[in-house]
């Protein structure tokens, strides 16, 4: 995993198991010369810049480009001095190899157990009038084909400088022959994948929503060449670990360089660097594959899995669990709560989880966010009497919050109306009927940090669902100058991690999941802090088809929250049989989200086997190797596997949507990941197989009957 400097061309040649990255110094400019399919290490890399490129700045691909010297494409920073002028040109000064890898002050990032596991290099750029200094950090895996970059600008001259804009990354690829995926989506249709070509002219994804990277577009793209299928061909991904507003661009100029950034959005943003200050950027995962989506995927996988989330949580097996919401909404008390518990104890099930209402005098939703006390007319035995008799039925105690938001309507909005983002003089909107707490000032992150942790210490709690129902409007900071209003959005991201650190550390027992109107944060971010996401608040077995299927471009299983719920569903009013729901949420942190004790008997036996069946395989599903085998966006079938790492043991989801009459079976389903050598016994089919035949003649899929079928196939090597 070396990353080698050749002194006499200025060259440095980032290197890892399969996947090479390579930058010259050229005229003072660090210049993209390759990244992609691993090269040995050699001394002619020069040759890769074309002498064309290098006749004006304007063609020259490059690694940071500034704006306004003669570069006309979209700049990767941009700064306001002094004088009023924006140009600056940052020049190669210096750089630095060592092992391991720098954490980023302030931001979520990935990490190394042990030093060895990656090298990182530091270029590092001054502009001399200025005194802006800026160092790009590049560091390399030794096992994964990954790159990660991040950008530190630091205000070394003698007066203010105002950040403009300040992107991760920018990589300028030598053609356009380039199609674009990304993710993108609503509220319960989040993360539907979408691919397009890339041609002249511009095309970005972006949040502007300040906190949240959204349901909308996800901060992730890749791009891939027009013949890259899920197996084979050239995979370049760029995820960005970062939860607020972002941007991605895709620029094809008039020379048909491809010029690919990400970022912080600098729509609305702006910081002022005082002398001696620094900026850090967050951190981009770049990943490459030459054999197609799936291993690129497979490659976020493991390192967001292994690299990205922390604590106790991370390689546990997760518990199952039932959650109020959909049985209850608002209207439950204690009876309720501990009747759904114990029917999910007789179930087998985990955890119980108690949602939206259970705090100040929410009954719906137009109160009480902020006051974090429970509701006595609920509860009048109080929350720690409630998760004590949920210990006593057998089942761990989780708890709903939602502690960024404050409603208009309780008792910490008339002590602290200034305590939320806001512009004096101008009408709050609200959005659900509520307002967003003022994250960038710590005395509001103190105040919350003291109302959980108050809980936290006096009740059994092992899990918290951490929740985010509304963006920013009306975006304002009573905690800061009138120079620093653009800067809120930003800080209200670092104010988020800061308590997030601050309280995960504190306590690190509990498992917290993070939620955004169901799926509007899922992005590395937030995993950094919380293994599991909810992925969506749309249930129904159907749709989750291509919302997993589309989160798994980047996220693994393991941080995908996936429920069972009643029938008719209820964003989509679909019935759907009960072994489907559970198949599909078996493919994620499984749980159930329905009145339990509404199940007849015979429902009632189905669940304990699917619990059962569950508790056999969540290891292997949560840590498996993940290979998508049909696409919900390309037909009617769907199917996807987990391989376990000593490839012995697999298991085989596979769902046809709609019945299809008088047509003979289609194509058996080949699988992925199997060793050829081995041969398989497959449960529910009552056959072996040889690893080769599944493979590549495939696996037989009995004849499904009625719509919205599927089934599961567990694998086990018998050698
Ligand atoms: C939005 C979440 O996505 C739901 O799962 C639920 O927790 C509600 N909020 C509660 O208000």
């Amino acid at each position: 995993m070396p990353i080698y400097y050749h002194k006499q061309d200025n060259i440095f040649h980032i290197q890892s198991k399969g996947m090479s990255y390579i930058i010259k110094v050229l005229d003072g400019f660090p210049v993209h010369l390759y990244w992609g399919k691993r090269l040995e290490d050699q001394s002619n890399f020069s040759y890769l810049i074309d002498p064309m490129r290098s006749e004006t700045i304007d063609r020259l691909p490059q690694e940071y480009p500034q704006y306004g010297s003669g570069d006309f494409r979209h700049p990767a920073y941009q700064v306001q001095l002094k004088d009023g002028s924006r140009i600056t040109e940052l020049i190669y000064k210096g750089y630095r190899i060592f092992q391991g890898k720098p954490s980023l002050e302030g931001l979520p990032s990935t990490y190394v157990e042990d030093k060895q596991e990656a090298q990182t290099i530091q270029l590092e750029l001054l502009d001399e009038y200025s005194g802006l200094f800026v160092v790009l950090y590049y560091t390399v895996y030794e096992d994964e084909n990954v790159v990660t970059r991040s950008a530190r600008l630091i205000n070394n001259g003698n007066g203010d400088v105002q950040i403009l804009r300040a992107l991760s990354a920018s990589l300028d690829f030598h053609d356009p022959d380039y199609e674009m995926i990304y993710l993108s989506g609503a509220s319960r249709r989040e993360r539907h994948i979408q691919r397009k070509a890339i041609a002249p002219g511009s095309v970005s994804i972006e949040s502007r929503r300040g906190n949240a990277s959204s349901h909308h577009l996800n901060p992730f793209f890749a791009m891939v060449r027009p013949h890259t299928t899920e197996d084979y061909g050239d995979a370049f991904g760029f995820s960005l670990i970062y939860s607020g507003s972002f941007r991605a661009e895709i620029e094809v100029d008039p020379f048909f360089t491809t010029r690919a950034s990400i970022g912080i959005n600098p729509f609305d943003f702006s910081w002022l660097l005082h002398k001696g200050e620094s900026f850090q950027t967050p951190e981009v995962v770049m990943v490459y594959s030459s054999e197609g989506i799936g291993d690129m995927s497979r490659t976020y996988h493991r390192l967001y899995r292994n690299r990205l989330c922390r604590g106790v949580h991370k390689d546990n097996e997760r518990p199952i669990l039932v959650n109020n919401w959909e049985a209850t909404y608002f209207d439950f008390d204690e009876d309720k709560i501990l009747s759904i518990a114990k029917t999910g104890k007789e179930l087998g099930l985990e955890l119980l989880v108690l949602d939206d209402g259970w705090f100040g005098e929410r009954n719906d939703d137009t109160s009480s966010l902020g006051d974090w006390f429970e509701n006595k007319v609920k509860l009048p035995n109080g929350l720690k009497h409630l998760a004590k008799q949920v210990n006593e039925q057998g089942l761990q105690f989780g708890l709903w919050f939602e502690p960024e938001m404050i409603s208009p309507n309780s008792e910490l909005y008339r002590k602290h109306p200034d305590w939320c983002i806001h512009v004096p003089g101008r009408r709050r909107t609200e959005f659900r009927n509520q307002l967003v707490l003022d994250y960038s000032r710590q005395d509001v992150r103190d105040y919350i940090f003291t109302s959980l942790a108050n809980i936290f210490k006096t009740v059994p709690i092992s899990y918290v669902k951490w929740d985010m129902n509304r963006n920013l409007m009306e975006v304002g900071s009573a905690d800061h100058p009138v120079t620093q209003q653009q800067e809120i959005g930003h800080r209200y991201i670092l104010g988020l991690y800061d308590l997030l650190e601050k309280i995960t550390n504190t306590f690190p027992h509990i498992l917290f999941e993070g939620c955004a109107g169901g799926g509007g944060r899922f992005d590395p971010g937030m995993l950094h802090y919380m293994p599991q996401i909810w992925a969506s608040d749309n249930t129904d077995a159907v749709e989750r088809l291509k919302i997993q299927y589309g989160t798994s471009i980047v996220y693994p299983v393991s941080t995908m929250g996936s429920h069972v719920s009643a029938v008719p569903n209820h964003q989509v009013n679909r019935i759907t049989p009960l072994k489907t729901r559970g198949d599909v949420a078996m493919s994620g942190n499984f749980g159930y989200e329905l009145d339990l004790t509404l199940f007849t008997p015979e429902e009632k036996e189905i669940v304990k086997n699917q619990v059962e069946l569950y508790k056999e395989i969540r290891l292997l599903v949560q840590s498996g190797e993940m290979y998508r085998l049909k696409s919900p966006f390309e037909g009617n079938e769907t199917a996807w596997m987990f391989v376990s790492n000593d490839q012995k043991e697999a298991i085989v989801f596979y769902s046809k949507v709609l019945a299809e009459a008088n047509l003979l079976p289609k194509d058996r389903l080949k699988l992925k990941g199997l060793k050829p050598s081995l041969i398989y016994q497959v449960d529910g089919i009552n056959n072996d197989y040889l690893g080769d035949q599944l493979l590549y003649a495939g696996l037989p899929i009995p004849q499904l009957k009625g719509d919205f079928q599927s089934m599961m196939f567990c694998l086990k090597s018998l050698s």
